[in-house]
């Protein structure tokens, strides 16, 4: 059961929004997740409370470090096939690698130099954890609200800064779409917005998939193990009989 981080020490720059996507890109592939928010402002646990969220995603509080390690616990419980932590946008939010182990750290940021710095700093941070914890942490860096049309010049002075240093980054940036925007008025996933009148859902759809196709590609594992595909089907049969007899 993976376990992945979202942390930058700047606020606002796609770490809720990068979360909730590959949350529910995984979902869409069978997966379970368990999305748990160590934000106080908790935005996750408000998108969980509206209308519309997969059965096979559970949302959980944690806003201290502590809570971290008893919300995956009390996560474990369903069963996830992943867990995912979205952290607050403060060097704080690097707390959370005491709490768990972490099979991957993602840094979102936009194509601005302010975002640059803070994602150097996040690379550094966590490359420093991992070294007192004895492993290396494998952090890949995000390219958020990426435009969809043309790549403006502060975008690519930002990446050849990142690989001057040799921060990687996942081969897949988010776009800047108004349906990742508008998953936190109406709730739920993709699907729910075309009823609202919001546009562009099949763009927004295929980047999600290519996202996640770019996270399961680095660790080299399915949305969902074989064991697991298996348990549960074996379980699904045995309801299905007990309700028969
Ligand atoms: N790909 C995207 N397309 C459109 N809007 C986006 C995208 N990513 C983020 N946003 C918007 O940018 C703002 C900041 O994003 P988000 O809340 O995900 O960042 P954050 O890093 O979690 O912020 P904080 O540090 O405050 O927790 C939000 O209004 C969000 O809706
Ligand atoms: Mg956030």
């Amino acid at each position: 059961m993976p376990n992945i981080a979202f942390i930058s020490p700047k606020g606002g720059a796609g770490k809720t929004t990068a979360a909730l996507l590959l949350a529910l890109g995984l979902a869409e592939r069978g997966a379970r997740v368990a999305l748990i928010d160590s934000d106080p402002n908790k935005p996750l646990l408000r998108w969980g409370g509206l209308s519309g969220r997969p059965d096979a995603i559970s949302v959980h509080a944690a806003p201290t470090v502590q809570d971290i390690r008893d919300a995956a616990y009390e996560a474990r419980r369903r069963d996830p096939d992943w867990t995912i932590v979205d952290t607050e946008g403060s060097v704080r939010g690097a707390m959370v690698f005491a709490a768990l182990r972490f099979d991957l750290v993602i840094t979102p940021l936009t194509g601005s130099q302010m975002d640059a710095i803070e994602a150097i700093k996040a690379s550094e941070l966590v490359a420093s954890f991992g070294k007192r914890a004895g492993n290396d942490l494998l952090h890949r860096c995000l390219l958020s609200r990426v435009p969809a049309a043309l790549k403006p010049r502060s975008l690519a002075a930002v990446v050849e800064q990142l690989r001057a240093r040799d921060i990687e980054i996942l081969p897949a940036p988010l776009i800047e779409k108004e349906a990742f925007r508008a998953l936190f008025e109406v709730g739920g996933g993709l699907a729910a917005l075309e009823g609202h009148g919001v546009s562009g859902v099949p763009a927004a759809r295929r980047n999600i998939e290519a996202y996640v196709e770019a996270v399961l590609k680095l660790l080299g594992r399915p949305a969902v193990a074989e064991r697991a595909v298996a348990e549960r089907a074996l379980a699904e049969r045995a309801l299905a009989y007990s309700r028969v007899g």
